[in-house]
């Protein structure tokens, strides 16, 4: 299935570790729904060095992939599939830029300056293009993640 349909949109939202460590779950939830967003499916889940490796495969040959690699291994995640027109552009332009340093002086609305510390500790994701949702979203839904710490609340 495509992630446009009905002139609605998916893409897929994660609240990393430090994010869900850090209590900002609800905070965050409350934000996406308020922004008119639905959450159609979410996944409370662990990820091993091998997930997360394949989630970031495209940055497998950057300096900085072994410390994102622990980063994102270093606690449960929350993957979200969320819904709305222009899903994909909107949850980027509500997360704020990678680097949360930035995002507090330029955007300081965006999720990334409430929660984020720097530009690896960056709280959450969004995909960055209707190609990435379809590709993300399957990795948390269908594929590769499996060992769930709550389970899904309804299929896609
Ligand atoms: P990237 O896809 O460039 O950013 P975004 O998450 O905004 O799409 O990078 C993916 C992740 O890699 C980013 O969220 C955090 C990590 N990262 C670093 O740890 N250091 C860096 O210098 C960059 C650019 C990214
Ligand atoms: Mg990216």
């Amino acid at each position: 299935p495509s992630v446009r349909c009905l002139g609605k949109e998916r893409t897929l939202g994660m609240i990393k570790p430090d994010g869900v460590s850090g209590n900002y779950t609800e905070e965050i939830k409350r934000i996406i729904v308020d922004s008119g967003f639905s959450i159609v499916n979410e996944r409370l889940t662990q990820l091993d060095k091998e997930t997360a490796s394949a989630f970031y495969e495209e940055h497998s040959s950057r300096s900085f992939f072994p410390d994102l690699v622990s980063y994102m291994t270093s606690g449960p995640v929350l993957a979200m599939v969320l819904e709305k027109r222009d899903a994909v552009s909107d949850w980027r332009g509500l997360i704020g830029p990678t680097d949360a340093q930035k995002a507090k002086i330029s955007h300081p609305h965006s999720i990334r300056a409430l929660c984020g510390k720097d530009s690896q500790r960056n709280c959450v994701h969004g995909s960055d293009s209707i190609s990435s949702a379809e590709r993300e979203i399957k990795f948390f839904f269908e594929d590769v993640v499996s060992d769930d710490i709550a389970s899904q609340h309804d299929e896609l």
